[in-house]
């Protein structure tokens, strides 16, 4: 059985679309408890937490990180990616580690140690990230990370209001400098922005009901709490959804959150700007959790690889363009099952990697 799942990982492409990009051979000789599973996973111990970066294997080979190379990791979280792409540059070396949370740049100094002396920690949203560069004098970059949505800590940590299960303003915000909060979009946005925001970003089929609820309910009196809103929630839904194994705020808090930090806006945008500012050979690493957010990342992607988009009937070429990247995932990689065993939240994780082409120019 143990040879059998581990031949399964061996032999499981990832379909980057080079032989190097392979799931590399655990060692299940030595397989331990959650902390050894933890560590050989990428996970990184301290006494309060096991934390578990998603993907991170596949990363870090997508990344292929060059010693002295320039990285940005554009979602710093609990550094749990950020961590190993330091260990892995000399001092000539850089990462620039981005996140718009204090939180997790608080914690930096905690979880880099010894090596943030070749880090650059900035609090900023990613999708600033060439006015971030040019502040820093850098051109381009070896390569970029983005590990999209809330960090474990942000969800787990009941005072920022991602929460559904435990009391706490209805906040929401990454940026805690950020104008908008969730009981802004909740207690002004009118009935047709609250549905379409829940339909679309959050997938939930009783959106119309929900919204109409939350729309009667602040008639009488502000909704300004987490679980104030689950009990509307959970007053506007059949009895059916409500026998769903899922959470029934699940996906509505979902949808909050996506809207109150303009996720899809920032990703696209970011897409945008990022690739003119990678150097030749240089990487891109998107993980997306949301179905919207990864067709969003391979658009842009197919696009940037895309050639001359003139007519088949022109003669010759007047657009001028050239591929700006190759996709090195035709498929999105998804987690292993090791992975999954250890780390429920990685269960709709997707990566997608492009690299640079030699001859495309840095802006
Ligand atoms: C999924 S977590 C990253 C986890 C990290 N890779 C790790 O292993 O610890 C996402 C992080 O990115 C940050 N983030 C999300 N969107 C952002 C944006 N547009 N700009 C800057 N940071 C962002 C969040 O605040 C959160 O800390
Ligand atoms: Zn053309």
């Amino acid at each position: 059985m143990r040879e059998k799942f581990a031949k399964k990982l061996v032999t499981r492409g990832c379909n980057f679309g080079t032989k190097e990009l392979y799931y590399p051979q655990w060692d299940f000789s030595e397989r331990g408890g959650p902390d050894a599973r933890a560590e050989r996973l990428g996970g990184v111990n301290t006494t309060e937490w096991t934390h578990c970066p998603v993907l991170l294997e596949e990363c870090l080979q997508g990344l292929r990180i060059r010693p002295d190379g320039v990285y940005v990791d554009g979602t710093l979280g609990r550094a749990g990616h950020a961590r190993r792409i330091a260990e892995r540059l000399t001092e000539g070396g850089r990462l620039i580690a981005i996140d718009q949370d204090q939180a997790a740049l608080d914690a930096a100094p905690d979880r880099f140690g010894e090596l943030l002396g070749r880090v650059t920690l900035v609090r900023r949203n990613f999708r600033e990230l060439p006015a971030v560069l040019d502040e820093l004098g850098i051109a381009g970059v070896d390569g970029v990370l983005l590990d999209l949505g809330v960090s474990s800590p942000q969800l787990d940590d009941a005072s920022r209001g991602f929460s559904y299960r435990q009391d706490a303003p209805l906040d929401m915000r990454m940026d805690q400098s950020a104008p908008l909060t969730a009981a802004d979009v909740v207690n002004t946005y009118d009935y047709a922005a609250l549905r379409d925001i829940l339909s679309r970003y959050g997938e939930e089929r009783c959106a119309p009901q929900i919204a109409a609820a939350i729309v009667r309910r602040r008639e009488h009196a502000p909704i300004r709490t987490t679980l104030e809103l689950v009990e509307v929630i959970r007053s506007a839904m059949p009895a059916r959804a409500l026998r769903e194994r899922q959470h029934p705020a699940k996906r509505s808090f979902q949808a909050l959150r996506i809207a109150v930090n303009d996720e899809l806006g920032a990703i696209a945008e970011t897409m945008e700007a990022v690739i003119p500012r990678l150097n030749p050979l240089g990487r891109l690493c998107v993980i997306t959790f949301h179905s919207l957010e990864d067709r969003i990342v391979k658009t842009a992607m197919a696009d940037a690889a895309r050639g001359c988009i003139c007519p088949p009937e022109f003669p010759v070429c007047v657009c001028g363009r050239s591929p700006q990247v190759r996709l090195l995932t035709r498929k999105p990689v998804t987690p292993s099952p090791e992975e999954l065993e250890h780390n429920p939240r990685a269960r709709s994780a997707k990566l997608r990697v492009c690299e640079k082409c030699r001859s495309g120019a840095t802006t």
